[in-house]
């Protein structure tokens, strides 16, 4: 399978350096990145990028960009991260720029990363965590067929707050809006 993949509104393709710039203008934007965990919130995109290409080098991962079908601007990332070849499952994490936030793009982005997930790294889970506060991702993965399997209580530092994080999991064949996986 390509590691580029499209949908109806987006592609998602392997992220590269050249993506630095457009992700640096998402990691200044403080409403962007509240819900992310404290290292990802510190990083210009250039570190980001270096870092996450590292763990791919180190095969713990895949990132991709997530593009505008149509247009050819970076509007954020996807990726898949954590990744255990052991116990076939991976971690995803997602973010956007605000002005494309509500269009349906993160679900879209989410959905074709988790199809690569199962069909190319031949997974048998996908988990995510989310911030209790983060309403809209936990409906984005809700929407994709991923269940709240557990809390994990005061995890997260959300400003001064400690905050729960739910763990959400989706297994092989539970994706939805395809017709197989
Ligand atoms: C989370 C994020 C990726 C969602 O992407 P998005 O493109 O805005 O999501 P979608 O448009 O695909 O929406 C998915 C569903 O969630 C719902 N939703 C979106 N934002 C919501 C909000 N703030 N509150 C409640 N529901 C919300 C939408 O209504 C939609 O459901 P619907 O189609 O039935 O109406 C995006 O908001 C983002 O980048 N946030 C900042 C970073 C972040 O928090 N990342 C997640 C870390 S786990």
């Amino acid at each position: 399978m390509s590691a580029t993949l499209r949908g109806t509104l987006v592609e998602i393709r392997p992220l590269t350096l050249a993506d630095s710039h457009a992700l640096s203008e998402i990691l200044r934007d403080r409403r962007s990145t509240r819900f992310l965990p404290p290292r990802v919130r510190h990083e210009a995109g250039l570190q980001f990028v270096r870092r996450v290409l590292k763990e791919q080098r180190s095969g713990t991962g895949f990132s991709f960009a997530i593009v505008v079908k149509g247009e050819n601007h970076v509007v954020g990332q996807v990726r898949l991260m954590d990744w255990s070849r052991a116990e076939s499952r991976a971690e995803v994490g997602v973010w956007l720029k605000r002005k494309y936030w509500g269009k349906g793009f993160g679900t879209e982005a989410v959905r074709l990363a988790c199809l690569f997930g199962f069909r190319s790294m031949r997974l048998h889970r996908v988990v995510a965590k989310v911030v209790s506060d983060n309403g809209g991702s936990a409906a984005m993965l809700r929407k994709l067929g991923f269940r709240q399997e557990g809390t994990l209580r005061r995890e997260a530092r959300v400003g001064r707050t400690w905050t729960d994080v739910w763990v959400y999991g989706l297994l092989r064949g539970e994706l939805r809006g395809l017709r197989t996986v």
